[in-house]
């Protein structure tokens, strides 16, 4: 594994352009998935410039925190609460352009105004979600989606 990352482009997309492909190259050769996960979240917190980004696992019915790169955050979240629950819930991409106005939103902290939450799935069931948190209103779109979803089946593909 290469132990830095590039981190180039103006537009959002360039930059998942340039660090997608790093972001697989991290893990390449290196079995553990925690170690694994902890170097994606921060290579998204390095190279999107991200307020928070972490991964949340699912375990006995909850989703409790995982490896995260910003300010600390709630521990466990139920089945269909919040961003991250309802994601879970869904089995889909939820993109919330302003979390005021999303119910039930779980504030961690104040200073987060949108998020995008992706759900990773192994043999179809959902064994965890990616949350990504900017502090800017409706910082999120289809280039995050489309990107951060790729991110999530790199991580799928670390699940055994
Ligand atoms: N806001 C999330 C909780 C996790 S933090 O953002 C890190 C939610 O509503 O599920």
């Amino acid at each position: 594994m290469s132990e830095s990352i590039v981190i180039s482009g103006t537009t959002k997309k360039e930059k998942y352009e340039v660090l997608v492909p790093q972001i697989k190259a991290l893990v390449d050769g290196e079995s553990d998935l925690i170690a694994n996960i902890s170097n994606i979240v921060a290579a998204l917190k390095q190279g999107m410039d991200f307020f928070w980004v972490g991964i949340y696992f699912v375990k006995n019915n909850e989703l409790v925190l995982g490896p995260f790169q910003g300010p600390v955050a709630c521990t466990r979240i139920a089945f269909g609460k919040g961003v991250c629950g309802a994601a879970w819930k869904e089995g889909k991409t939820m993109i919330v352009e302003d979390v005021e106005k999303f119910p039930g939103h779980i504030s961690c902290s104040s200073e987060s105004r949108s998020e995008i939450v992706i759900p990773c799935f192994k043999d179809s069931e959902i064994f965890a979600v990616l949350d990504v948190d900017s502090n800017k209103l409706n910082d999120f779109d289809e280039t995050d989606k489309a990107y951060l979803e790729h991110v999530g089946k790199i991580i799928s593909q670390l699940a055994v």
